[in-house]
């Protein structure tokens, strides 16, 4: 499968490939994101692929709405991080575009960002395959038509859980 990476697609538990979902605009995305944000638990690490442009930022800018981030989310990819403190739980969001080599990304101590108590949400996660901890959902956004296909790549039982609400959504 396209984009395939093996550290972070490994599931050891019931794995569902391939569902899709169609977002017809931005809003569609944002909005989904938002519903699906209310599922999520502290401790899962969510990864989206897909093209530059392909909606990844506005996907996780839509679920930290839905968790009750009001200000402003923009794209990390310069700063490879962009952080959020909300009373429930910390969020991370990372863009690894421009990762060349993984040693940096450990040096940096991202590491400790993955705990039971955050939410980690990471662009571009094949640039630090080797380095990730294993995801619990692994998105794919690809172009389809004028809008976008939402593509679940993998997910562990506990990701898996937070996505069966989604059904028919
Ligand atoms: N479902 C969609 N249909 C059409 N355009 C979308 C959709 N979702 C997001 N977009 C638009 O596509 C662009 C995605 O940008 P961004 O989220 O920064 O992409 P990425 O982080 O993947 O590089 C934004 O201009 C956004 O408004
Ligand atoms: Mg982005």
């Amino acid at each position: 499968m396209e984009g395939f990476y093996p550290n972070n697609v490994r599931a050891d538990g019931p794995v569902r490939v391939g569902e899709r979902w169609f977002l017809k605009d931005a809003q569609a995305t944002e909005d989904w994101a938002r519903r699906w944000a209310v599922h999520l638990v502290p401790g899962l690490v969510i990864t989206l692929q897909g093209a530059l442009g392909a909606g990844k930022t506005a996907f996780v800018r839509g679920v930290l709405r839905g968790l009750g981030v009001t200000g402003t989310v923009r794209s990390p990819t310069y700063a490879w991080l962009e952080t959020y403190e909300l009373s429930r739980l910390y969020c991370y969001h990372f863009d690894f575009y421009r990762v060349t080599d993984e040693g940096t990304v450990e040096e940096m101590g991202f590491r400790e960002c993955f705990r039971q108590d955050s939410l980690c949400f990471v662009e571009w996660p094949e640039r630090v395959s080797n380095w990730l901890p294993r995801a619990d959902v692994a998105w794919h956004l690809a172009p389809q038509d004028e809008g976008r296909c939402l593509i679940l790549h993998a997910a562990t039982p506990r990701g898996l859980a937070t996505v069966q609400p989604m059904d028919g959504c």
